[in-house]
């Protein structure tokens, strides 16, 4: 997707001293996709505060309306979404352009499963590498015909169906599939149910309830859950407050982490249990990092998050909390590049099929910076020295906005900086990154900008 942002082209991180000053950051990226969902699927009126406005997000608003949603900005902070009711979706008369983003596409794949119509789907070319067959399996299985040229990737026609509503164990750790199955569920008659042996994300279920709908989540000792949805409910519109992201906090966190001197309040992040890991990390890697002012905002849990500069050491991060910051990974192996000390990550094999290959891709600019590491087919081991890596490189970002937010992040705290090859494709999650972190010190601009 093409961006009119102010960051198009090549983008330069220079190193700059400490940061300080009290942010928020822009709105959860999930949430904000669930929400144009949900409240396009409602019956009434549904308001939302706070929406991440990045390009990803604005692909799903797009969608929903081409199949009779009404959503509109309203003010500088709400939108507002008349919702067309489950089962009413009407034919789009375009293809549906999913941009970089495999949440809209995987989503939105299972809200049309049972439409009876061809929805027409596209992205971008990072975007048409990325596996769908994890969804249309299932999809498949309930009843819908999925078309693809190449097999199982992008661009696809979903044609629905009437469906049959299944009990699916994800072979996958995957927020994304298990919300197209509920979502396919939606219209089915009976009980759909999503087994998953490993908790991820459970914004679909809470934001499901919170609409009016009724949906069971089971926990067994072990940690799996079994989610079961009866069909056919009717969705109410409802108010929505989306909490900042913690995956945009991230970068954030780990650059004051890594600058001495820093100090840094992030101001009302998302602390959903299921999505906190990269937090838990930085304080066992020894971050100054606390949480303050933790309360409870439209139904998720919300806190200040207070990051000083100063020394990390390197871990090893469990394996098993890698789902818990999947998408927090590249910032982290930055992080891992300034602590002394080796730091092993491992489990990450879902790293490899993002909106590019982060282990590869991270590896190689990593390396081009002066990082010392060993890639794994599953993770990566970084060798972090005593003295910060020196940078001076330009890292390809491969349409991947996490890897262009955290080789600026690197930059800041190296010596001779980091260039970017291409900015814009920060818009996709996080809209105005570099005002944002140079109103707190860093000095990121376009390279040679006039
Ligand atoms: C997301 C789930 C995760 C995450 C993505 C957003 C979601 O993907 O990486 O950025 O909103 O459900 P997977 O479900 O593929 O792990």
């Amino acid at each position: 997707m093409t961006s009119a942002s102010n960051n198009t082209g090549a983008v330069t991180s220079n190193s700059c001293g400490p940061l300080q000053g009290r942010v928020h950051v822009p709105g959860d990226k999930s949430i904000s996709h669930r929400s144009l969902i949900l409240g396009g699927l409602a019956i009434g009126q549904t308001r939302v505060t706070g929406l991440l406005e990045g390009e990803d997000v604005l692909c799903t608003a797009e969608a929903m309306r081409q199949m009779g949603a009404n959503i509109e900005k309203v003010s500088p902070e709400n939108w507002v979404i008349n919702g067309v009711g489950v089962g009413a979706l009407q034919e789009p008369t375009k293809v549906l352009e999913m941009g970089n983003s495999g949440t809209a596409a995987r989503l939105l794949m299972g809200v049309v499963a049972g439409a009876p119509f061809n929805t027409y789907f596209a992205g971008d070319t990072s975007l048409h590498k990325r596996p769908m067959k994890r969804v249309a399996t299932p999809l498949t299985k309930m009843g819908a015909t999925i078309t693809s040229r190449s097999g199982d990737r992008f661009p696809l026609c979903v044609t629905g169906h009437d469906l049959m509503p299944i009990t699916y164990e994800l072979p996958v750790a995957s927020a994304q599939v298990k919300s197209c199955v509920l979502l396919a569920g939606l219209d089915t008659p009976g009980i759909t149910t999503v087994i998953e042996p490993k908790p991820t994300r459970d914004h679909t279920e809470n934001m499901l309830r919170h609409f009016g709908a009724e949906i069971s989540v089971v926990t067994a000792a072990d940690g799996s859950r079994v989610i079961s949805y009866e069909g056919q409910q009717e969705l109410t519109g409802a108010d929505i407050i989306v909490p900042g992201d913690p995956s945009s906090a991230a970068f954030l966190a780990v650059a004051a982490a890594i600058l001495p001197g820093s100090d840094v309040t992030i101001e009302n992040v998302g602390l959903n249990p299921l999505r906190d890991g990269l937090f838990e990390t930085l304080g066992e890697m020894g971050a100054d990092i606390k949480i303050e002012n933790i309360r409870n905002s439209g139904g998720e849990q919300v806190g200040d998050i207070r990051v000083k500069g100063g020394l990390l050491k390197g871990i090893e991060v469990p394996p098993e909390r890698a789902i818990s910051m999947i998408d927090e990974y590249p910032v982290l192996f930055v992080a891992a590049a300034f602590a002394h000390g080796s730091t092993v990550m491992k489990g990450l094999e879902e790293l490899r099929v993002k909106e590019s290959d982060r282990i590869a891709v991270m590896a190689a600019g990593l390396k081009a910076c002066g990082v010392q590491l060993e890639e794994l087919e599953d993770g990566l081991i970084v060798h972090g020295r005593a003295v910060p890596p020196k940078g001076g490189a330009t890292v390809s970002t491969e349409l991947d906005h996490r890897i262009a937010m955290s080789f600026l992040i690197l930059g800041m705290a190296s010596e001779k900086g980091v260039t970017v090859d291409d900015g814009s494709v920060m818009e996709t999650s996080f809209p105005g990154f570099t005002t944002l972190m140079n109103n707190l010190g860093a000095n990121i601009g376009r390279t040679n900008a006039p």
